[in-house]
């Protein structure tokens, strides 16, 4: 614990001068090298994607989304969430994607399109898709172990670290905060733990979610405190 109370505010008030002038560029981000510390690799499948029907996707996004989700679908930080980061399109399956897309997300700013109907939503995730040459990891990262943790130590790291940019309860944008809504069931009820494990340990490459392990992290958490938080998120929609 002491080590996470001191490293903490030097690293976030230096995240927080570089996540100011954050560009869009590439970054080399170490996700790759973290992604080997953990135990399970996931396995990726090459993405397949039809040009014409991203090409529809591209129409239909610039009508329903880049008014939130700005153009390329690069985000803006405390509106609307990036859908083009490489940690993002690796670890959303078609199903999330399709999903949220569809329902929205309640109690947030992301409204449902199920008007669109089936075949438009999977011309926009084909444009989302054709953004870089991203492998999809979904399916082994769904697949991997619910969490055991202890969501009672979860709620202490949640309140010390991911409540400063997702808000209390994880109540996201609503809350004046930084970070999507982690803790309203639009989220939980559509990401697997594997897939809120991903997030947690890579982060997201080009936003101010940074990843939770090793040496150039916001925090090195260990396995088990992930577990803990991920625990922890599970019980908070009942409470709120
Ligand atoms: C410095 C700010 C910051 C901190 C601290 C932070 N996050 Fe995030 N997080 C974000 C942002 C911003 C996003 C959305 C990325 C985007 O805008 O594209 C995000 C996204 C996520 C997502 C994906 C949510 C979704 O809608 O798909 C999860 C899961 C997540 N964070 C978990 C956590 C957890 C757990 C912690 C604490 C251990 C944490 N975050 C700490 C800023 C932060
Ligand atoms: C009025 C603004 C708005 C519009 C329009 C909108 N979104 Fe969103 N979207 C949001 C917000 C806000 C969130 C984050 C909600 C939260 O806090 O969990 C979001 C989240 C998402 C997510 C989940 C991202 C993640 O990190 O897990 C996806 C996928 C998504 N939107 C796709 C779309 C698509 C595709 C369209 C167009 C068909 C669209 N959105 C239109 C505001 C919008």
């Amino acid at each position: 614990m002491n080590k996470i109370r001191l490293l903490l505010p030097i690293v976030l008030s230096g995240f927080l001068l570089t996540a100011c002038n954050q560009k869009t560029e590439e970054s080399s981000s170490s996700s790759t090298s973290q992604t080997k510390t953990s135990s399970s690799e996931p396995v990726g499948k090459p993405v397949h994607i039809d040009p014409a029907l991203a090409k529809k996707g591209e129409a239909l996004y610039n009508q329903n989304c880049v008014f939130c989700h700005q153009a390329d679908a690069i985000g803006k930080p405390g509106f609307a969430p990036s859908l083009t980061n490489k940690e993002f399109l690796s670890v959303a399956s078609n199903k999330f994607l399709m999903g949220t897309i569809r329902d929205g997300r309640p109690g947030t700013g992301m409204p449902p399109f199920s008007h669109l109907g089936r075949k438009q939503v999977e011309a926009i995730v084909a444009y989302l898709r054709s953004h870089g040459n991203i492998s999809d990891i979904s399916a082994s990262v769904d697949a991997q172990p619910e969490s055991h943790g202890d969501p009672r130590l979860g709620k202490i790291w949640f309140d010390q670290i991911c409540s400063t940019c997702h808000g209390p309860n994880g109540d996201g944008y609503s809350a004046g905060s930084t970070g999507t809504a982690i803790g309203k069931a639009g989220f939980l009820n559509k990401a697997t733990d594997g897939f809120i494990r991903f997030t947690i340990v890579n982060g997201r490459s080009n936003t101010r979610m940074l990843g939770f392990k090793g040496p150039a992290a916001m925090a090195n958490l260990t396995d088990s405190e992930i577990e803990d938080i991920i625990a922890y998120l599970r019980t908070v929609p009942s409470k709120s």
